[in-house]
């Protein structure tokens, strides 16, 4: 079975949102994956560890069947070699880190990174001995200049970011990428596999907080890395360098956080197309108001990088970003809407609203990363359209 959207010729995206490491139960025929809430396992015999999906169960930080099942899932999904699931997004994202990098090394983050990937890099791992450098990833020239061929170690793209919506060129930048020596890392977050696959376009790894889009009603913090297995530069795969660091640091999410991501995961595409649906509506209203001065949305042919944002994403997501005359402009909208919720996070199906300067990317305020304080941030949810365009309209006024 082929269709548009699956290029190496497997099943469309949403057969394999419903079927990818979700075999019926082979104990009791349980056509949902069940929620395996155990730590350890009977051994038949002193290392006889019983299989299922491909793997042996031994202890639950190792193995649980039903963060297996998530696992084969998004791996299907974003169309890798594996995945590994996690009990955060920045434990993904600290895993990938620890793993591929050494003190001396050097990464390239985005100018406009997410607040808490900042954070990471430059308060946990700088200590550490590793340098990084800000760059705009929208600008291959800056990326360019960025790399330092022999000690970049990893390229760290988000795209579209949070808050700014900027969008890199995953093709271009995996290609300065690799050859400078390093691995290109996309945070995949907003975009979804639903919208963006990198791993299709030169990407060796991809991470997620699936505590977003992924999970989708706002009730599981998670996170993800998916991997093109590949060489790591130090003589083992990509692949068993995760796996391995994923049981070393032991920050695994427990089988009912791994079951709400995979029942989110189910839904996937229907959801994306309704949030691109609203959102579309949403950035022709605030695109008419006057009291809006900027809409930021990669779906705009004048947004910067439309035209890669148009090739490597199949529409242009739930998220919007608008400025204002003022931070009192941009702070009264956030108090005065009352279907968007006042809130942090993302991609659940009701909408939010928030301040990134204040709230999200509070962590970032003084730094090169800092955003506009006239910068209000949408996570356009699921609601009717039409209610979502009064409720702004009416917090405009
Ligand atoms: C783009 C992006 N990456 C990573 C993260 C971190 O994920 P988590 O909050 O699940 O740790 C976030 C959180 O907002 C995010 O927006």
């Amino acid at each position: 079975m082929t269709t548009p959207d699956s290029p190496a010729g497997l099943p469309g995206f949403s057969t394999r949102a419903l079927h990818a490491g979700q075999d019926a139960d082979p104990a009791t025929g349980a056509v949902v994956t069940p929620i395996y809430q155990v730590s350890t396992y009977k051994q038949d015999g002193v290392g006889g560890l019983r299989t299922g999906l491909g793997t042996g169960y031994e202890y639950s930080r190792s193995g649980n069947p039903t963060r297996t099942s998530l696992e084969v899932q998004l791996a299907a999904l974003e169309q890798g070699d594996a995945a590994y699931a996690f009990a955060s997004g920045l434990a993904a994202e600290d895993a990938v880190l620890r793993a591929l990098l050494v003190p001396g090394d050097h990464v390239v983050i985005p100018n406009d990174a997410y607040g808490g990937t900042y954070r990471l890099v430059k308060k946990v791992f700088e200590p550490w001995g590793v340098e990084h450098t800000p760059a705009d990833l929208a600008d291959l020239d800056a990326v360019r200049d960025a790399v330092r061929p022999g000690s970049t170690r990893l390229v760290w793209l988000e795209t579209p970011t949070n808050p700014l919506l900027t969008v890199g060129d995953i093709a271009a930048i995996a290609e300065i990428a690799h050859a400078a020596g390093a691995l290109l890392v996309v945070d995949n977050t907003f975009a979804t596999p639903y919208l963006q696959t990198p791993l299709l376009l030169g990407a060796d790894l991809v991470v997620h907080s699936t505590t977003k889009y992924a999970g989708g009603h706002s009730d599981v913090v998670g996170g993800a890395v998916v991997v093109r297995d590949g060489d790591d530069g130090r003589g083992g795969t990509l692949t068993a360098r995760i796996a391995f660091h994923q049981n070393a640091m032991g920050a695994v999410p427990g089988p009912f956080d791994s079951w709400l991501v995979q029942r989110g995961l189910k839904t996937l595409a229907v959801r994306m197309e309704r949030h691109c649906d609203n959102a579309e509506r949403v950035v022709e209203f605030l695109q008419s108001h006057p009291r809006v001065t900027k809409v930021l949305y990669p779906g705009l042919p004048g947004f910067r990088n439309h035209d890669v944002a148009a090739r490597q994403m199949r529409r242009f997501g739930g998220m919007i970003s608008f400025r204002t005359a003022s931070v009192e402009d941009a702070l009264s909208v956030c108090r005065g809407t009352e279907l968007f919720t006042l809130g942090e996070s993302l991609g659940g199906v009701e909408s939010l609203v928030e301040h990134p300067g204040r709230m999200t990317h509070a962590s970032v305020a003084g730094s090169l990363l800092e955003v506009p304080d006239d910068l209000v941030r949408l996570s356009v949810g699921l609601e009717d359209a039409d209610d979502l365009v009064a409720d702004l309209a009416s917090a405009l006024g």
